[in-house]
């Protein structure tokens, strides 16, 4: 059985003592695909860093809404797309992200946080690649962008999908993915209702590692190999076989970020 991570950080400091050493005990158990995403210029640079490494990393690249520097003009701030735009062409790029709205750490830039969203996604639309969504306290702005405002050409994914029925059947309609993380697995989450409502060509998985290890190892670092709890989840559920969650989880992951199965 393999497993496709479709959000990972092993571009976090978390991971400076034992990166490489993390990586391939992953792989050996059966996280045979990972993405890992950048959310500012550096972290996006050693995402690439890592999918030049091994072959079964794919980066991401972008800024989060969380990773705008504070006080400043941004995003008029030429330099910061003019320094992402380059790193977003590298061939092993597949999306544009993590990019959106994050309401619950930043109320106060609101205005800069949708514009740069909606720069990024033009970038995605001129590289022909899907965006990564990081959408929190922000649901009806980062629907009424995607709707409204800009489209997003080649699609993407509401990545670590806030559990939220509404959202979760706007985004559907408008041909996103919804990738579920550990959260699904916390005591206190209420994930069935969001989770029946994702048809199953759309449903991807992830880590989103270090962060958000599942229930049985919350306050834990997290990393790929605890994917396979949330397909579990996922198959429980859905009264799947969690082969069957790694089947369509990873073809649905290859089918969006474009990976050629080889
Ligand atoms: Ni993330």
């Amino acid at each position: 059985m393999e497993f496709f991570d479709s959000h990972s950080h092993y571009n976090d400091e978390k991971f400076n003592t034992d990166r490489d050493n993390i990586i391939k005990e992953v792989f050996e158990e059966g996280i045979t695909r990972i993405v890992c995403a950048g959310y500012n210029v550096e972290s996006s640079k050693l995402a690439i860093q890592l999918a030049e490494k091994y072959s079964f990393i794919y980066a991401t690249c972008g800024i989060s809404p969380n990773d705008m520097p504070e006080g400043t003009g941004l995003p008029r701030e030429p330099s910061l797309l003019a320094d992402l735009s380059p790193l977003a062409e590298h061939p092993k790029v597949v999306a544009v992200g993590e990019i959106g709205l994050d309401y619950y750490w930043n109320k106060e830039n609101k205005e800069l946080q949708k514009e740069l969203f909606i720069k990024q996604i033009e970038l995605a639309n001129n590289l022909n690649k899907p965006i990564v969504i990081h959408s929190r306290d922000a649901v009806s702005d980062t629907i009424d962008i995607l709707k409204n405002k800009i489209k997003a050409k080649q699609g993407g994914v509401f990545h670590c999908c806030p559990l939220n029925v509404e959202l979760v059947k706007e985004a559907v309609k408008l041909g996103f993915y919804i990738s579920f993380s550990g959260n699904i697995t916390f005591k206190t989450a209420k994930p069935e209702n969001v989770i029946l409502e994702v048809p199953n060509d759309k449903i991807l998985i992830e880590t989103d590692c270090p962060y958000l290890a599942p229930q049985a190892v919350r306050g834990k670092r997290n990393n790929s190999k605890y994917v396979k709890m949330v397909a579990q989840k996922i198959a429980d559920i859905k009264q799947m076989e969690i082969e069957e969650v790694a089947e369509i989880t990873y073809k649905n992951a290859e089918k969006m970020f474009n990976i050629i199965n080889n």
